[in-house]
């Protein structure tokens, strides 16, 4: 995910670029550059860093003089964050300058016939592609040559290209990543999202799939790929400013929420190739995944809530044995490791200290590190000695959501990779794995349109001191997640518990009206469950299930119920989530939090 803008018309776009980037940062901050055209040459400044370095380098643009020009702030995917991968990328003679926001899926073949061809690339990044492919294909008509580069290309993509042969145009073009075009008195601009155009205009077109635009100073023509010059109505934004960063969301929490039905397709469909399990990044051969011993998951916070559910699947799927550690404990409690076991390091932001010198110690004792990242070229990234990318995308609100859910995915695409290099599950096993998990994404958005029920549920329970979250086996580790979700956003205390340990000590808390939030979506362990709920509601508590549609015997045990989808009974998590996520967050709503920054916390804790 990045953030892109472009800019024509009588002022100098350079600072036009960088305002509009500082509104898109969410999307992107490892990396930032602008390419202004002054009408003899298409200038370029780009540097690795946030923005801020990019306006110290332009002198706030003034540096830069022009009234035509592109902006891009990166989210690094292909490439670590640097100076030479940052965008814009332009062709050899420099007369081409693009950015782009999306992902060229096969630009490592595009690549490949580009080099025999004679081109040579000076970045590691899948946009250079396509400035090389537009040097290619132009023959003095830029939209013709989109055009055709379009049909090369597979993937997602939002561009933004200048033409030094045509100092009046700027073009544009979208597949699958968001791109508007904004229309104001004395010039025109195009981003990634609203926030970049609000201070200059609120009329936007929204573009549509495999629609170009070429934009001149006091006009837009808006074209359909058979270069057929189509009709767009504007679209008139009465968003707030503040607002409109957060893509109209209330909070960041809730659009990352949103986003997760495209982050887990994201972390899902590079890793499926027809009916099997490719993770090219792994690094090891079938033999190699065969000799593993054991398998140790080293993570903090969320990441370790997602590593406990990786126990259960890695272990039922692969038939590895697998421990999973807090990072703080598992650095300083001499671990017994050896050359046939395999460390997984998950870590959102790959700077999490303890997880750092977990790894560390990991490699010094001897085992294989394989990290499980969303930030791209992070410490973690960089040191484990393979990486597995989520691809939520930035992260910014401070409870991890989207990266969560991609960090189980990550888990179960490896576990089924693992089973079937070690033949511990059958073909049709496996289909049907594939399948249900091509299904996530989708069961995941109805979940999140039935927010509504769960927001008065919620709203019934602001006053609430203690709640409890109980489950078995997978459940149990999503009641770990949602627990956290809970209390790190809404300060109401709240624990998680196996529910066969309750009954150990903790059950003398529940009294009458105490909120007990029980999660049963492993079949198995219904009646267990069922005995559990119970149990608690004898004693006065309030209980809400969290189950599986067509489970209806649990509204016998119940006080209120929440039906999420059918899956195997290895990915439920990625389902029975979506309603904790959304409890915890209107809970804290509802009580005034600040949700997205709670107190004392911080998104990437890089100190032990
Ligand atoms: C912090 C964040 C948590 C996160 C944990 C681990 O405590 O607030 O949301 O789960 O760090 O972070 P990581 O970046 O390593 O996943």
């Amino acid at each position: 995910m990045c953030g892109i803008v472009g800019y024509i018309g009588e002022k100098q776009a350079a600072p036009i670029l960088l305002d509009g980037l500082s509104k898109l940062e969410y999307r992107g901050y490892d990396s930032a550059g602008i390419a202004v055209y002054d009408g003899e040459q298409i200038h370029l400044t780009k540097s690795k860093g946030r923005l801020k370095v990019l306006g110290e380098l332009t002198h706030d643009g003034e540096t830069m003089p022009g009234t035509l020009g592109i902006g891009h702030t990166r989210w690094a995917t292909h490439g670590e964050p640097s100076d030479a991968n940052a965008h814009p990328h332009m062709n050899r003679d420099k007369s081409i300058a693009v950015v782009h926001n999306g992902i060229i899926e096969n630009y490592l073949k595009l690549k490949k016939r580009l080099i025999d061809k004679g081109y040579e690339f000076m970045s590691d990044t899948d946009t250079e592609v396509v400035a090389h492919l537009l040097d290619r294909y132009y023959d003095g008509n830029p939209l013709a040559a989109i055009i055709k580069v379009m049909h090369r290309m597979e993937g997602s993509y939002a561009l933004g290209i200048v033409f030094k042969d045509h100092p009046d145009q700027l073009f544009a073009v979208r597949k699958d990543s968001p791109l508007i075009v904004g229309h104001t008195q004395g010039g025109n601009i195009i981003a990634s999202d609203v926030p970049a155009v609000l201070k200059y205009t609120r009329d936007v077109y929204f573009m549509e799939n495999e629609e170009v635009v070429c934009i001149r100073r006091d006009s837009l023509e808006f074209y359909n790929v058979d270069e057929e010059q189509i009709e767009k109505e504007p679209v008139h934004i009465d968003w707030d400013v503040d607002a409109a960063e957060k893509g109209g969301y209330e909070h960041f929490m809730l659009k990352e929420m949103y986003e997760q039905p495209k982050a887990i397709t994201d972390t899902i469909s590079p890793r499926i190739k027809g009916r099997d399990i490719v993770i090219e990044e792994l690094g090891m051969t079938d033999e190699e995944i065969r000799q593993i011993g054991k398998i140790m998951i080293v993570a903090c916070g969320s990441a370790y809530h997602a590593g406990v559910t990786g126990k259960y699947v890695l272990e039922g799927m692969a038939k590895i044995p697998v421990e999973v550690d807090l990072a703080s404990e598992f650095r300083y409690r001499d671990p017994l490791l050896d050359e046939k076991t395999l460390v997984i390091i998950i870590s959102q932001s790959g700077e999490t200290a303890d997880s750092l010198a977990a790894l560390r110690e990991s490699k010094e004792r001897g085992a294989k590190v394989l990290g499980i990242v969303n930030v791209i070229g992070s410490s973690i990234a960089r040191e484990a000695d393979n990486v597995m990318y989520t691809w939520a995308g930035p992260e910014i609100a401070v409870a991890t959501t989207k990266a969560y859910s991609c960090q189980l995915i990550a888990l179960y695409l490896l576990a089924m990779k693992f089973a079937a290099a070690r033949g511990t599950v059958t073909e049709k096993e496996m289909d049907a794995y594939i399948d249900d998990l091509k299904r996530i994404p989708d069961q995941v958005e109805m979940l999140l349109n039935n927010k509504n029920r769960i927001q008065k549920f919620a709203n019934r329970y602001l006053a609430a001191i203690d709640v409890f979250f109980i489950g078995r086996g997978v459940d149990y580790a999503i009641s770990l997640e949602g627990s956290l979700k809970l209390k790190e956003i809404s300060y109401i205390h709240s624990e998680a518990y196996a529910a066969g340990e309750l009954k150990h000590g903790t059950i003398s808390l529940i009294e009458d009206g105490t909120l007990v939030v029980a999660v049963l979506t492993q079949e198995k362990l219904y009646k267990k469950m069922l005995s559990n709920m119970v149990e608690v509601r004898t004693r006065g508590a309030f209980v809400l299930a969290v189950t599986n549609e067509g489970n209806d015997e649990v509204e016998r045990a119940a006080d209120y119920v929440i039906y999420v989808p059918r899956t195997n009974s290895y990915f439920a998590n990625s389902l029975a989530i979506v309603p904790l996520q959304l409890f915890g967050y209107y809970i804290a709503v509802g009580k005034g939090c600040d949700v997205d920054k709670p107190r004392n916390l911080a998104k990437s804790v890089t100190v032990e």
